[in-house]
């Protein structure tokens, strides 16, 4: 995989994931001009799109420096500054005091192969919120990446799950697509799951092209030790980004990905 700082990565898959985050932000219905905190705000991406469509302030709290000062940068190049404060801290151990926040957004960042008891920490972030206040966890949930391979994607996706940390946990129920369960015991009323799709079509934009190749890369790059040597030169030749027949140039190519978001409230006691 191309070296890539964790800033880097991040600001390649916003692209990608643009339009399901947008459409997942505009469905919570957060109140017009309230505080929020996103809880895990990477370089800032999110915190300014939930600051345009709400009218809000947002907080961010991330415990990655790096990430903090590629958000400052580009909070200051939106000038969106004087809505948008950043805090260096743990979402396990929040600055805040109890119902600092309207509503709390937090998006690929609680997982439970890091934390081991995720209700526990939605015990804590609920009462950050004020009474009646929406907690809101997302998750990128799935993707189709290479249609007219679906064996071949079904295979990369066994791969990746058997792979990758954050799907091999002990419990069904400590699985992130469980989430709608944690919301539940840790007390959140009216809690639901809904999930929302970015769609993407050719002819690609240079940009598209390049955090869609980069989405290859994240999903398959490490993945070779568990494909069969004839997968392995498949996605090769169809997923670099650099190769003649790349599936990115096909005429015809559409990709989507799915978020899933799990909300709730506060209960208004
Ligand atoms: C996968 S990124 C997601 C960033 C952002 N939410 C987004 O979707 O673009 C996860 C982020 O959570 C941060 N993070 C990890 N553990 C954290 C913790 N305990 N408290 C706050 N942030 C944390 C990481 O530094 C990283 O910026």
């Amino acid at each position: 995989m191309a070296e890539r700082t964790y800033a880097e990565q991040l600001a390649l898959a916003a692209r990608v994931t643009e339009p399901a985050i947008r459409a997942a932000i505009a469905a919570l219905r957060l109140p017009a001009g309230s505080h929020g905190l996103d809880a895990g705000c990477g370089i800032g991406t999110h915190a300014a799109w939930l600051a345009e469509a709400t009218g809000s302030r947002v907080t961010g709290l991330d415990v990655n420096r790096d990430n903090l000062a590629t958000a400052r940068r580009r909070i200051a190049e939106a000038q969106l500054g004087h809505r948008i404060a950043l805090d260096e801290g743990s979402l396990f151990d929040p600055p805040y005091a109890d119902g600092s926040f309207d509503w709390l957004w937090c998006a690929d960042t609680l997982w439970p192969v890091v934390v081991p008891d995720p209700v526990a920490v939605l015990e804590r972030l609920r009462r950050l919120v004020r009474p009646g206040g929406t907690v809101a966890l997302s998750y990128w949930s799935s993707q189709q990446l290479l249609p007219g391979y679906p064996q071949l994607e079904a295979r990369l996706g066994l791969a990746f799950t058997e792979h990758t940390h954050y799907c091999r946990i002990g419990t069904p129920d400590a699985h992130h697509l469980r989430a709608l369960g944690w919301l539940q015991r840790a007390g959140l009323v009216g809690a639901r799951a809904r999930t929302f799709v970015a769609e993407h079509q050719a002819p690609l934009s240079p940009a598209l092209r390049e955090s869609l190749a980069f989405c290859f890369e994240m999903l398959y790059g490490e993945l070779e030790p568990g494909l069969s040597a004839d997968d392995r030169a498949v996605v090769a030749r169809l997923c670099r980004a650099d190769s003649p027949e790349c599936v990115l140039d096909v005429p015809g190519y559409h990709a989507w990905i799915t978020y899933t978001v799990f909300d709730g409230r506060r209960d208004q006691a």
